[in-house]
């Protein structure tokens, strides 16, 4: 009995493991409105309900966090904002890049590209999914063009890319997703931009589709698309069945997270990491294969897509990110409440697995990570699932960003080199 006590109380020394820091959380999410009055009165009328503000992706750059608030349920105040990266605990969002870009159209049929002539000249971005910083000062988002998924789902325009320039704040380009490119349960989550070795204007950017199981590449100098499939994108039937915070839901999500490894050479070749969100199991292919349309979307393109190899049991994760400066690939780790991490130099085995972060009260579901430009790791943790499917706690930390410096965390873990 007494041994068993020790090792709960091993377990539990393990089980809160802090090597990072929290650095904001919130209850809530409140937002800088262009006036009390307005925000009083979406309050009134719904167009403003708190509680269903949820972010779940997020990107650095400079002294600014962006965050997407999807529009999962009614009342979100601004889908695309922004944070000003200070040391208050609970910071304001400010919408991006104004705050009527970011508002409901009034009816469906305003925003609507559909060619009968009355959409409108600049689209508002309706529910942004997925975003990206790149290095060339550009913020790219997906939106699903959708909103009130959870609930009376409501289409306001197809699904778009939208990519700013950060350093004006101007709309440097919207880009539609071509219909032939869509799979009747299609859904864009997530973006990942390879910018060719400091061209800017030759960058390429991947769309994950995680109900339609595929990658739409798109190529921004000739501003077109197109669509790669793969079994290596579909999700593990196996691994669908998830418990966060005593909710259990089974879930079917194929291809979500991708890293980006080192670029090799001139023509910018680099390694693409990815997995299914629903799968314990990690790929890769060139991006050179996703680069060439011809090649990618033949059969041939089959055999160069590799398997690594598993991370091991309850290992699903949705994003992951690769760091430069030590080589290593972090990963979330949404059913442990942890963030996982491999050295890309050392053979994918599960004993080369190791976890830098793990708590079951502050890391509830980490849903987003990235790597800033001084080696920070930055985490957006999100209880997502209890959202959906049941009701956050208004008066407990449901969002919460934590970081820690990528060479720190994973000093003692099987990640060190
Ligand atoms: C909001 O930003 C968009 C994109 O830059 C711009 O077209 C629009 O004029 C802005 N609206 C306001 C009210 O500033
Ligand atoms: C695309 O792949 C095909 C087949 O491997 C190859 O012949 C062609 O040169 C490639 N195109 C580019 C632009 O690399």
């Amino acid at each position: 009995m007494k041994v068993f006590a020790i090792l709960i109380l091993f377990a539990f020394t393990f089980v809160n493991c802090h090597k990072l820091i929290e650095k904001y959380s919130w209850r809530e999410l409140e937002f800088v409105w262009p006036t009390d009055e307005s925000r009083q009165e979406a309050l009134f009328n719904g167009k403003y309900v708190p509680s269903n503000n949820l972010p779940l992706a997020f990107d650095v750059w400079r002294d600014k966090i962006f965050l997407t608030v999807p529009r999962w349920k009614t009342g979100v105040a601004s889908t695309l904002n922004f944070i000003d990266i200070s040391n208050e605990k609970s910071p304001v969002l400010h919408p991006y890049p104004n705050f009527s870009m970011n508002q409901l159209p009034e009816s469906t049929s305003d925003g609507n590209n559909d060619g009968d002539g009355d959409e409108q000249q600049h689209p508002n971005i309706i529910s942004a999914f997925g975003i990206r910083v790149d290095e060339c000062d550009r913020l790219w988002i997906v939106d699903s063009g959708l909103s009130d998924l959870l609930g009376q789902t409501e289409k306001f325009q197809n699904p778009s890319v939208f990519i700013f320039d950060l350093k004006t704040s101007k709309l440097l380009r919207r880009f539609e997703i071509p219909e032939k490119q869509k799979k009747a349960d299609s859904f864009f989550v997530n973006i990942y931009v390879d910018v060719q070795h400091t061209k800017c204007g030759e960058t390429f950017a991947y769309i994950a589709d995680i109900y339609g199981y595929g990658i739409i590449v798109y190529d921004y100098q000739s501003d077109k698309s197109w669509r790669v499939n793969h079994n290596y994108f579909l999700f593990d039937p196996i691994q669908g069945n998830l418990n966060v915070a005593d909710v259990n839901f089974q879930w079917h999500d194929g291809v979500f997270g991708m890293a980006l490894g080192d670029v090799r050479n001139e023509h910018g070749d680099r390694t693409v990491y990815f997995h299914a969100l629903v799968s314990t199991n990690e790929f890769s292919v060139e991006n050179s294969v996703l680069k060439n349309e011809s090649f990618s979307t033949s059969p041939a393109a089959y055999h160069s897509f590799n398997l690594l190899g598993s991370r091991g049991t309850k290992t699903q994760s949705s994003a992951e990110v690769y760091d430069e400066i030590t080589n290593v690939i972090f990963y979330t780790q949404i059913n442990l409440n942890a963030i996982g991490c491999w050295n890309t130099k050392k053979a994918f085995t599960i004993e080369n697995q190791g976890i830098v972060a793990r708590d079951d009260d502050t890391m509830i579901f980490p849903n987003d990570l990235r790597i800033d430009s001084n080696g920070n790791l930055f985490a957006l943790i999100n209880r997502l699932p209890v959202f959906m499917f049941s009701n956050l706690k208004s008066d407990e930390n449901n969002f919460h960003i934590m970081m820690g410096k990528t060479s720190e965390i994973i000093k003692g873990s099987a990640c060190e080199a």
